[in-house]
């Protein structure tokens, strides 16, 4: 610990001989502001905040730039101070000098190596986790990591807290410069891929620095993520939970929104990617499409009140669309699929604006040594979520998604046409992912396949902007085809082989459509 009178003139040469940590007795940032890190760039303001003794003066310096605040009472009672800085370009690396004068006693901290740069938050259960060693071509690609200096990576702890915390209680990986060892440790322990590969596409086209922040835990459901505000929109507030995975897993409501994302709300972040769902295939498995958007809208509610309006109150939010597959077939896949989309099918929508969704249906990985419910090719899960986010988060000219027909018609023969948006370039390969429900029957569209409501009906031509089906089952025995659903089981096909992609290789995702007369 260091307690001097020193003049201001001084103060400088004694930084740079003598304060090398973040901490200082008293004086400290708060766990997560560590060397090597990345902080929000413009047009955002980054925040820093960490503990003193209350009522001492702080001056956080940067360059010409000085921050000065007091120390307050915090939430337990500790010292905690907090500075917004002015918008910051992309770039860096530069160091923060910190002093605390508590009635003229000094005491000096920095925060070496810092960069401006895009934060993105990475939650979800185990294919969030599913780390760098574990992913096709992991030797190629952790090699190639140590190319990418201006990305940053932090895992934090896996800890759970009935109360919401103010601060992480423990860092499994503090922010690290992308290596073998800080990306490719071992399996289940960082860095997750899906999460890297992301930051990794993102700026290959941006070229800005990112920070990678993955807050996840293998087998949790949405409710754990989520605050008791969220949960309330849902009427999920007071439920208890009936299962667990097995015991090391928490089930609990708010339990690790507490203790993993709370304590980040002070810190400014451009967005989130999340990569979750299976866990809701056995819970609360219908509230899905209310509990998914609830939480998004409360962690962007969330984080624009924790800094102060700094972070956008509709930040970009990206989500993988559940791969596959469960030990059995419930039929819960495509119905938890359906619900990420809060039952539109696509997004943004009006009930999810601002977010974007990589399909992984068309990813099936049977042979993973991790269980198939973990396939192992996340590069292609990344690279479709970069699109969603390249054009969502940065407004690029790119497809975030693919084709999802604008209308459908049918004919008395028996024939059904999709058409599809002028902008998507249809591939379609005649698979049979489609089906029909005529108007004789009832038409659940979440009903599991094999189901006598819904019969195969196969592509018979296809143009660049359409696709024609028979419907004549229907035709035969009566009726007319009135619904369309399609990609409506657990693994609708082979490796890349759905019937529908568009001219980037973007898949078209499950959809239901009602049909019209010609
Ligand atoms: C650290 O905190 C203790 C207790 O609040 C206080 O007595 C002490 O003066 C503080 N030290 C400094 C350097 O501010
Ligand atoms: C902190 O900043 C204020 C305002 O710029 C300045 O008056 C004061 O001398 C600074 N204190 C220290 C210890 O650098
Ligand atoms: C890293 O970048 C350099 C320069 O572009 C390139 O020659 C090298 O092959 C890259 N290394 C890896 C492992 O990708
Ligand atoms: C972080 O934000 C929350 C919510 O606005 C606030 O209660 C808390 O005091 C902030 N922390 C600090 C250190 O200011
Ligand atoms: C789904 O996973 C199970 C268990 O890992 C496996 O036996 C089955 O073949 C998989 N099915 C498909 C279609 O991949
Ligand atoms: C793995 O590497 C091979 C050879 O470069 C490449 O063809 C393949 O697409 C890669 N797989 C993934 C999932 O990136
Ligand atoms: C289905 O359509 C056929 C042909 O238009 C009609 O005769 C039949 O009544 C319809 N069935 C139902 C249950 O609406």
């Amino acid at each position: 610990m260091i307690f001097l009178k020193l003049s201001f003139v001084s103060l400088l040469c004694f930084v740079q001989s003598h304060a090398s940590s973040q901490t200082n007795g008293n004086f400290s940032f708060a766990s997560y502001f560590q060397e090597d890190m990345v902080l929000q760039m413009k047009p955002h303001r980054a925040q820093l905040w960490g503990y003193g003794t209350v009522g001492a003066v702080v001056n956080i310096s940067l360059n010409q730039d000085v921050y000065s605040t007091r120390v307050k009472a915090g939430q337990d009672g500790r010292g905690v101070w907090l500075v917004v800085l002015r918008p910051h370009d992309a770039g860096g690396p530069v160091t923060f000098q910190a002093v605390q004068d508590n009635h003229g006693l000094l005491s000096w901290i920095l925060l070496k190596n810092v960069l401006f740069g895009d934060i993105w938050i990475c939650g979800g259960q185990s294919n969030m986790r599913f780390t760098m060693s574990m992913v096709t071509n992991a030797t190629k690609e952790i090699a190639a990591a140590s190319n990418y200096t201006d990305i940053r990576v932090m895992t934090p702890a896996k800890v759970e807290s009935d109360s919401p915390l103010y601060d992480l209680k423990s860092i499994e990986e503090g922010w690290s410069i992308p290596s073998q060892d800080s990306l490719g440790a071992k399996a289940w322990s960082y860095f997750s891929a899906v999460c890297w590969l992301y930051g990794r596409y993102i700026y290959d086209e941006i070229k800005v620095p990112i920070g990678l922040i993955s807050p996840n835990w293998g087998g949790t459901p949405v409710e754990t993520w989520s605050s008791h505000r969220a949960l309330s929109k849902c009427g999920l507030q007071d439920r208890s939970t009936s299962f667990r995975f097995n015991n090391k897993v928490p089930t609990s409501n708010s339990v690790l929104w507490n203790a993993m994302i709370h304590p980040l709300l002070n810190m400014t972040v451009k967005g989130a990617i999340w990569y979750q769902g299976e866990a809701n295939t056995y819970y609360h498995k219908d509230v899905y499409s209310c509990s998914f958007p609830a939480m998004i809208e409360d962690w962007r509610k969330s984080w624009h009140q924790g800094t102060m309006g700094h972070s956008d109150p509709q930040f970009p939010f990206g989500f993988v669309q559940l791969a596959n597959n469960k030990s059995f077939d419930d039929g819960s896949f495509p119905v938890i699929r359906w619900h990420q989309t809060a039952d539109y099918g696509y997004v943004p929508n009006p009930k999810m604006p601002n977010t974007f969704m990589a399909v992984a249906m068309d990813l099936p990985d049977r042979d993973s040594p991790y269980g198939a419910v973990h396939p192992r090719d996340k590069q292609d899960v990344a690279r479709r979520l970069s699109y969603g986010g390249l054009n969502i988060a940065y407004k690029r000219p790119i497809d975030p998604q693919g084709p999802i027909p604008s209308s459908g018609v049918r004919s008395a023969d028996g024939r059904v046409v999709l058409t599809y948006p002028n902008h998507q370039h249809l591939i379609v390969s005649e698979q049979g992912n489609f089906q029909v429900c005529c108007n004789f029957s009832k038409c659940d569209h979440q009903k599991a396949s094999p189901d006598p409501d819904w019969l195969w009906a196969p592509i018979t031509s296809h143009t660049h902007r359409s696709v024609t089906l028979s419907a004549k089952v229907c035709v035969e025995k009566g009726g007319y085809a009135s619904v369309v659903r399609y990609a409506w089981s657990l693994t609708p096909c082979k490796f890349k082989q759905c019937s529908v992609y568009n001219h980037i290789g973007l898949p078209a995702p499950p959809y239901v459509i009602t049909l019209g007369d010609i």
